[in-house]
C-alpha cells in the first residue's frame, strides 16, 4: 500500500468502525488495530500519518487502564484521541481525569468555541456561537497539561476540545465520527490536513491492494467460496478471481429455495459470463425432502445449515487439496470488540459461518471485506464492474424461501411465492422504488381465506408483504408505500399467481418484529 496511512488505535468503542469509514469517506486510507497489538515495526512505516485514539468503555481511573504504547508520543506524528483516548492521552502525557459524578454527558451537547484561530477548527462555528456534537462519557479531563491549550468547551466538559498545536496533538471529549456530531468530519478533515495526509485513496486502490494481498496469501494454493448470488459472496468471489483466476473453485448449491429464476441467474453470470470455475449442486429435492413436516423456524435453519455444509464439504473434498475457504464477511459481521483479559475476540454471525467447516477441512479463512460496510462492498462491486443488478440486490437470507414460508414447507407453496414475490419485486423497480428499500419480498401464510373471482368461490393463500428501511438490518420501519401502489399491487399479485386470493401490507417496525417473519 503506497497511500498515506493513518492508524486508529482501538479502544473497544461500539463506533470505532465509525471513525474508519469517515477517513475513507475522505479518501484516506486506514486500518484500525487494538491498543494491545501495536508494534514498533508498525509505527514505523514510512507512510503513517497520523494516529487516532479511539473511544472505549474503560475508565482511565481503573486500576490497569488499556494505554497505547508510549512511544508513540515519540514518534513526531500528529495524534488526536477521541473521548476515551483522550482521557488516556491526558493521563499519559500530564493531564488528570476526574470521575462522572454530576458530570457525565450522553447524547446531543452543544460546544462553544475559544476564540483561537487554528486549522482544527477551519470551517467550524462559521456562522454560529455552538456547534452540535454527540457526548458520550462518564469521566472527563480535569486538568491538561501546560503546554496543552482549550479550544472549545461545552456546559460540563471544560475541555471539549484541546491541543499542542507545536506536536499536532489534539483532543476532543466528543464524538466527531457520529452522524450527530454534525461538523464532525470536517474537524477529522482539519486534523488529517495538519498530518498533510493526502486524500487520494479510493476504491480502485483498495481494490488493487485487496488483489495484491490474495495473491501473497494464496501463492500457488486453491481458495473455495460460497456463491449465494447475494453482493457479499459476489464481490469476494470476483475479487478473489481477478487476483487468482482458476485457483478459485465457487460452489452454489441449489437448495430448491431460492426465488424465480435465480439460479440460472446465478449461473449464466459467474460461469458463462465471469467464466468462473463453478459447481452447481442441484440439490433442490434433498433439501425439499428433509425440510417435509417441519414447521419449527430454527428446527428449519439447523436443517438446511447442515445440508449446506455436508453438500459444500463433499464438493470441497472432491476438489481436493483446498487450503483457504473465502468468505463475504463484512465489517459489521465482525463483533471486534477488545477483550481487556486477553487478545481481541471476533465472533462471526453463525449464518456468515460455514459452520465448523474451516476447522474440520483445516482450512484457512479469506475475507477480503472484512473492514467494509454493505454500501463500501456495493462501491467495490461496481469498481469490480459486476453488474448494476447484482450490485443493488437486497439482502436473502441463508435459508431462503423456507423462512418466508411459515408452516410446512410445500413445493406447492414456494411456486406460489415464487410467482407473487417475483410481482411485488418487479412492481417496486417499475416505480422507481427498489434502492430506496433495504429489502422486499413476499411471505405466504399457512391460511386459506375465502373470496370471489368472477362467479366463482375461491379458497386460496394469503400472503403478506413486506419492505423495509434500514441502515445495517438491526432495526427497521416500514416502507410507507402509496395506497394506490399498494392496491395496484395486490389485484396485479390476486389476478396473476393463482393460489392467492387475498394480499396484505405488514407495518410491523423492527423491534419488535424481525425482518424476516420466522
Ligand atoms: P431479521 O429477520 O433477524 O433479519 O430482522 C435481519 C437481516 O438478516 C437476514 N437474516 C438472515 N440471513 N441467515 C441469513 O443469512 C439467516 O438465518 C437470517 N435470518 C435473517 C434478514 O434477511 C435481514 O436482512
Amino acid at each position: 500500500m503506497k497511500n498515506d496511512l493513518v492508524l486508529i488505535i482501538d479502544f473497544g468503542s461500539q463506533v470505532t468502525q465509525l471513525i474508519a469509514r469517515r477517513l475513507r469517506e475522505l479518501k484516506v486510507y486506514c486500518e484500525i488495530h487494538p491498543y494491545n497489538k501495536i508494534t514498533e515495526a508498525l509505527i514505523k512505516k514510512l507512510n503513517l500519518k497520523a494516529i487516532i485514539l479511539s473511544g472505549g468503555p474503560a475508565s482511565v481511573l481503573d486500576l490497569r487502564p488499556p494505554k497505547p504504547p508510549e512511544f508513540i508520543f515519540d514518534i513526531g506524528i500528529p495524534i488526536l484521541g477521541i473521548c476515551y483516548g483522550q482521557q488516556i492521552m491526558m493521563e499519559m502525557l500530564g493531564g488528570k481525569v476526574a470521575s462522572g459524578s454530576g458530570t457525565s454527558e450522553f447524547g446531543k451537547s452543544y460546544i462553544t468555541k475559544k476564540n483561537k484561530n487554528i486549522t482544527l477548527l477551519d470551517g467550524l462555528f462559521l456562522n454560529t456561537e455552538y456547534e452540535q456534537v454527540w457526548m458520550s462519557h462518564g469521566d472527563h479531563v480535569s486538568n491538561i497539561p501546560k503546554n496543552f491549550e482549550v479550544y472549545a468547551k461545552s456546559e460540563n466538559a471544560p475541555f471539549a476540545i484541546i491541543g499542542d498545536i507545536k506536536k499536532h496533538f489534539y483532543a476532543v471529549q466528543f464524538h466527531p465520527e457520529v452522524a450527530h456530531t454534525l461538523n464532525g468530519k470536517v474537524l477529522i478533515k482539519n486534523f488529517l490536513k495538519t498530518a498533510n495526509v493526502s486524500f487520494d485513496w479510493d476504491m480502485k486502490v483498495y481494490s488493487e491492494d485487496a488483489i495484491n494481498k490474495i495473491r501473497e496469501k494464496v501463492g500457488k494454493k486453491k481458495v473455495i467460496c460460497a456463491l449465494s448470488g447475494g453482493v457479499d459472496s459476489s464481490v469476494t468471489a470476483i475479487l478473489i478471481h481477478k487476483a487468482i483466476g482458476d485457483q478459485l473453485t465457487c460452489i452454489y448449491v441449489n437448495n430448491g429455495l431460492m426465488r424465480k429464476n435465480e439460479s440460472e441467474e446465478i449461473i449464466k453470470l459467474y460461469k458463462d459470463h465471469y467464466k468462473l470455475n463453478l459447481v452447481y449442486a442441484n440439490e433442490q429435492e434433498l433439501f425439499i425432502s428433509n425440510l417435509k413436516g417441519i414447521e419449527d423456524p430454527e428446527e428449519k435453519r439447523k436443517i438446511i445449515g447442515k445440508l449446506f455444509i455436508d453438500i459444500f464439504e463433499k464438493h470441497a473434498l472432491k476438489i481436493g487439496d483446498v487450503s483457504f475457504l473465502a468468505q463475504g464477511t463484512l465489517y459489521p459481521d465482525v463483533i471486534e470488540s477488545v477483550s481487556f483479559s486477553g487478545g481481541p475476540s471476533v465472533t462471526i454471525k453463525s449464518h456468515h459461518n460455514v459452520g465448523g467447516l474451516p476447522e474440520k477441512m483445516n482450512l484457512d479463512l479469506i475475507e477480503p471485506l472484512k473492514e467494509l460496510f454493505k454500501d463500501e462492498v456495493r462501491r467495490l462491486g461496481t469498481e469490480l464492474e459486476i453488474p448494476k443488478n447484482f450490485i443493488q440486490r437486497h439482502p436473502f437470507p441463508g435459508p431462503g424461501l423456507a423462512i418466508r414460508c411459515p408452516g410446512e414447507i410445500t413445493n406447492e407453496k414456494l411456486e406460489i411465492l415464487r410467482n407473487a414475490d417475483s410481482i411485488y419485486i418487479e412492481q417496486i423497480k417499475k416505480h422507481g422504488l427498489y434502492n430506496k428499500i433495504w429489502q422486499a419480498f413476499v411471505v405466504i401464510l399457512p391460511v386459506k381465506t375465502v373470496g370471489v373471482m368472477g362467479d366463482s368461490r375461491t379458497y386460496d393463500y394469503v400472503c403478506a408483504l413486506r419492505a423495509v428501511t434500514s441502515v445495517d438490518g438491526m432495526t427497521a420501519d416500514y416502507y410507507p408505500f402509496s395506497h394506490k401502489f399498494l392496491s395496484e399491487t395486490a389485484t396485479t399479485i390476486i389476478n396473476n399467481v393463482s393460489g392467492i386470493n387475498r394480499v396484505t401490507y405488514d407495518i410491523t417496525s423492527k423491534p419488535p418484529g424481525t425482518i424476516e417473519w420466522e
